[in-house]
């Protein structure tokens, strides 16, 4: 006999300690597609399906910004025909998302160098940048072509360059002079760092910028992050006690 008691509702999450920024290393996508007998690249595909959601889930927290890690100064050292998948599907999402991001005020930022990025990619990009540049509901930073290192040898020599032609004095350099030189510039802190696939590193993301965040990692692959699953590291990001050097705060 099975016996109809109900179970008490799980009381809906709040997310009471404010977060402005929110960065994601979206990982084990190959792996994800590797175990359903698929090529690495449709891992990428399915991934991309994750960040709108994601950033819909973030705006019901009230969570401003967030970043996103596309592809690594690293990366290029995969196979070509995995690197031209990425790019395609990176087009696909910004060409498919980019009415929805302007209708809720979203603006896109791209942190990490485009150069190298092929044309068309770039192309998008740049229309993507510009069609939600004058938005500020949101922002949704895609880390693309991005390396931590990468962008703090570029805002040094572009500091040094900055002294050298007399723009700049060696006493006005300081932590916040700094940080306005990286991608990033004009982003709060990162509060929440979040890598998706049981990896433990930070592989190069946001070293600057992740001086003090809180980092989670979730053994769920970035294909499978849904609401749920982020809703779970909100809750353990929620029970930490941040001290920024100080002392307990509770
Ligand atoms: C993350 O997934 C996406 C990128 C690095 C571009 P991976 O492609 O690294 O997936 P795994 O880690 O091999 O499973
Ligand atoms: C980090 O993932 C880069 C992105 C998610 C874009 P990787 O899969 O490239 O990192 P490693 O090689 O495992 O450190
Ligand atoms: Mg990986």
């Amino acid at each position: 006999m099975r016996y109809n008691v109900r179970m008490p509702k799980k009381k809906q999450f709040q997310l009471t300690k404010p977060i402005h920024h929110v960065a994601f290393i979206m990982d084990g996508n190959g792996r994800w597609a590797k175990l359903r007998g698929l090529p690495r690249h449709l891992g990428h595909h399915e991934a991309c399906n994750r960040i709108i959601e994601i950033f819909e889930v973030c705006r019901k927290f009230n969570i401003r910004v967030m970043s996103f890690y596309a592809f690594s100064t690293e990366n290029w050292n995969r196979p070509q025909d995995e690197i031209d998948h990425l790019m395609d599907y990176l087009e696909e999402f910004f060409n498919k998302e980019i009415d929805y991001l302007c209708s809720v005020g979203a603006r896109l930022m791209i942190s990490g160098d485009l150069s190298r990025i092929r044309e068309q990619t770039r192309k998008v990009c740049y229309d993507a940048l510009e069609r939600t540049k004058n938005n500020d509901s949101w922002i949704l930073n895609v880390c693309l072509n991005y390396g931590g290192r990468d962008e703090i040898v570029r805002a040094t020599k572009a500091i040094a360059q900055e002294v050298v032609d007399g723009k700049l004095k060696i006493e006005d350099i300081d932590e916040a002079l700094f940080a306005n030189h990286l991608y990033t510039a004009g982003l709060p802190d990162i509060d929440l760092m979040i890598r998706t696939s049981g990896e433990q590193r930070l592989s190069n993301y946001l070293l600057y910028q992740n001086a003090y965040s809180e980092f989670v990692f979730t053994p769920v692959k970035w294909p499978d992050f849904k609401e749920k699953a982020f809703v779970d590291c909100l809750e353990e990001f929620q029970s930490r006690n941040r001290r920024f050097g100080g002392l307990k705060n509770e």
